[in-house]
């Protein structure tokens, strides 16, 4: 077939061109018989004309046509009346008054119309099922264009930083320490299970200790989480590993490619090198690990103000060991009853026992609580959070993590209240990117009465803290950092343990797993840390994470090609799908009873 233009190239200075085009109907007017079409390629689109008394031919065929159909034309580039010309489009000087027609494939009326406007209209199910023909909306047809553009320039700046692409088995083993796995069942060793990998955390490690130093691949990871709209069962990472590297060259790394991405897709200059932040830090000020720092509206601590109070609510939680944050949302006294009971249940789900307010109004401070305060501690208060009138103030008294949670939680809806009313504002393009640091190692899980690792297990300690190991695990900070833009996590990596002791004793000693079970899970990197293991350490981000925020997308969805459903379902493919007796038990599974 041939194509001499796409529908985005021709211009006035091709008028008086034969040139011949392939693509899609896009839509067609009818002027009295002569036909206007536009016909859209991946890159844009051009106006055709199809005139019965200048080539009779094409014109009759061009009547069957029908939207979306797809056609290939010859004709001649002519100009548009001057009071015609589209100056929107960038073809809108000239149409093709076209001399010959051919219908590829006449399209059925689509269910949906191929259109920004009233495509994101549609119901996200119909687009998900006939999700080719989502795919032909300008939007995601530019999407997809810079997804490509970013993986190639990832791939040219760690070629040029001499890292290897190497690609690591998805059909891996269950791990314990990690997401929920999906399980494979093994044909030929009966009851064993391969698991899909949830990401190349172990092999990239072994490949270290393989001396290849510098390793990155564009990784599909598999993960059976509850699904929300920046998570996916399965999803990309851009994952690395590198020897002989410590945290701040990783930072460096990182920022000057955070820098490339930003600058080669957007035209963005990123200001380096990105802040850090230490985790407690993030929590007191933001009350979030991923902060938004977009805007302020920073928590501030009461804690040493409400030790001796009369309300017992505030004092208790102060006297226990825990937290009194205190919040202002500037001007937001006008907040609804409807808006504050969601509010409050926010909080609840979040493990609140209540969510305690003030209301400054024509001077009065209007509250179910402060009947309890004392003048030194309104004075602490008022003198503190800088009080106006107008202003609403949130409180939450707790645990430390978990008041500063809460609070971080109503601090994000509070924003996007004052986002509502107007009265606070995030320029768009702006990018906060930011390190978490500090992270503690290893948190105490109540559920299961032990500690687990914050990030994953192979994360070093930070070296001063190594002796705090056996005496007050909970205060080792681990060598982890997380990748944070305008609130979103894009990613996080470690310095890595490589001894083999330290590996095994925070596997048994300290993560309290049976030494039987690491021998049959992580026997192998046991072993291979003891035969010359360099000093290592990586990231992973979630690529798909990064592509929505390039191109500003609310839901990770939007950046993949076939993404699932909140249920997990591929409604186009109607995945998953039953299978017979037989291939179960090919698999040695035997089909659950029915009935
Ligand atoms: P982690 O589990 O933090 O680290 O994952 C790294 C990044 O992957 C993205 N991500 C996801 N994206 C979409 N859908 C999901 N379900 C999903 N889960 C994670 C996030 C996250 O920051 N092996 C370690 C990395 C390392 O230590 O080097 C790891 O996987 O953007
Ligand atoms: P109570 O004395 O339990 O009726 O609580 C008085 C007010 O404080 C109510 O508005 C509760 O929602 C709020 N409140 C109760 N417990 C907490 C808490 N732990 N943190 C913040 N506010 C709370």
């Amino acid at each position: 077939m041939k194509r001499t233009h796409h529908c985005a190239q021709l211009t006035a200075a091709d008028v008086g061109r034969k040139v011949s085009l392939l693509g899609w109907v896009d839509s067609i007017r009818d002027h009295g018989g002569i036909l206007f079409v536009d016909l859209r390629d991946r890159e844009g689109i051009t106006q055709l004309l199809f005139d019965p008394t200048g080539n009779p031919g094409p014109a009759e065929k061009a009547a069957a046509l029908k939207p979306e159909s797809v056609i290939e034309i010859e004709g001649e580039v002519v100009a548009r009346p001057a009071e015609t010309v589209n100056r929107n489009l960038g073809t809108g000087a000239i149409e093709v008054d076209c001399t010959a027609l051919v219908i590829h494939n006449l399209a059925e009326t689509p269910p949906f119309p191929i259109d920004d406007t009233l495509g994101e209209k549609v119901n996200e199910d119909l687009r998900l099922t006939y999700r080719y023909l989502d795919l032909r909306r300008p939007r995601l047809r530019r999407i997809f264009k810079l997804r490509h553009r970013a993986t190639k320039v990832i791939r040219d700046y760690f070629d040029e930083e001499g890292f290897y692409e190497i690609e690591t088995p998805i059909l891996f083993k269950s791990t314990p320490e990690g997401a929920r796995e999906y399980l494979v069942p093994s044909r030929l060793q009966p009851g064993h299970f391969y698991a899909l990998a949830q990401s190349p955390q172990q092999f990239k490690q072994i490949l270290m200790v393989g001396g290849m130093e510098r390793y990155y691949q564009l990784a599909r990871c598999f993960r059976d989480e509850d699904l929300r709209a920046d998570r996916q069962p399965e999803f990309t990472q851009l994952d690395l590993e590198i020897s002989f590297i410590d945290r701040d060259g990783l930072y460096a790394l990182i920022e000057g490619l955070m820098a490339r991405l930003w600058k080669d897709v957007l035209g963005v200059e990123l200001a380096l090198p990105f802040p850090r932040l230490a985790f407690k830090d993030a929590m007191n000020r933001f009350g979030s690990d991923k902060p938004d720092t977009r805007f302020g509206l920073e928590l501030e601590d009461f804690t040493a103000d409400f030790r001796e109070s009369g309300f017992k609510v505030f004092r208790a939680a102060a006297e226990s060991g825990g937290a009194v944050k205190a919040l202002v949302a500037p001007g937001l006294a006008d907040i609804t009853q409807g808006e504050l009971n969601h509010l409050t249940e926010t909080a609840k789900s979040l493990g609140a026992k209540g969510l305690a307010f003030i209301k400054i109004e024509g001077g009065e401070w209007k509250s179910p609580i402060v009947k309890f305060f004392s003048e030194a501690e309104k004075a602490a208060l008022s003198e503190r959070l800088g009080l106006k009138d107008g202003d609403l103030v949130f409180f939450a008294a707790d645990a430390w993590e978990r008041a500063c949670t809460i609070l971080g939680r109503i601090r994000l809806e509070s924003a996007a209240l004052l986002r509502k009313r107007g009265r606070l504002e995030i320029p768009s393009g702006r990018y906060d990117f930011l390190w978490v640091v500090d992270f503690p190692l290893m948190t105490y899980d109540e559920e299961q009465g032990r500690y687990v690792a914050s990030h994953h297990p192979f994360t070093a300690p930070v070296p001063e803290d190594v002796p705090l190991l056996d005496s007050d695990p909970k205060s080792v900070r681990g060598q982890h950092y997380d990748l944070v833009l305008n609130g979103t996590e894009l990613g996080g990596g470690s310095i890595r343990i490589h001894q083999a002791d330290i590996q095994k004793k925070i596997f048994e000693e300290v993560l309290k797993i049976p030494p039987e079970v690491v021998e049959t899970r992580f026997g192998y990197l046991l072993r291979a840390f003891r035969y010359g293991c360099p000093p290592h350490g990586g990231i992973a981000f979630g690529l798909d994470r990064i592509m929505a925020l390039l191109t500003d997308s609310a839901s990770i969805r939007d950046v993949i090609a076939f993404p699932k459903t909140q249920k997990g379902q591929c409604l186009m493919t109607q995945s998953p799908g039953p299978v017979t007796a037989k291939q179960l038990k090919d698999v040695h599974l035997t089909p659950l009873a029915t009935g």
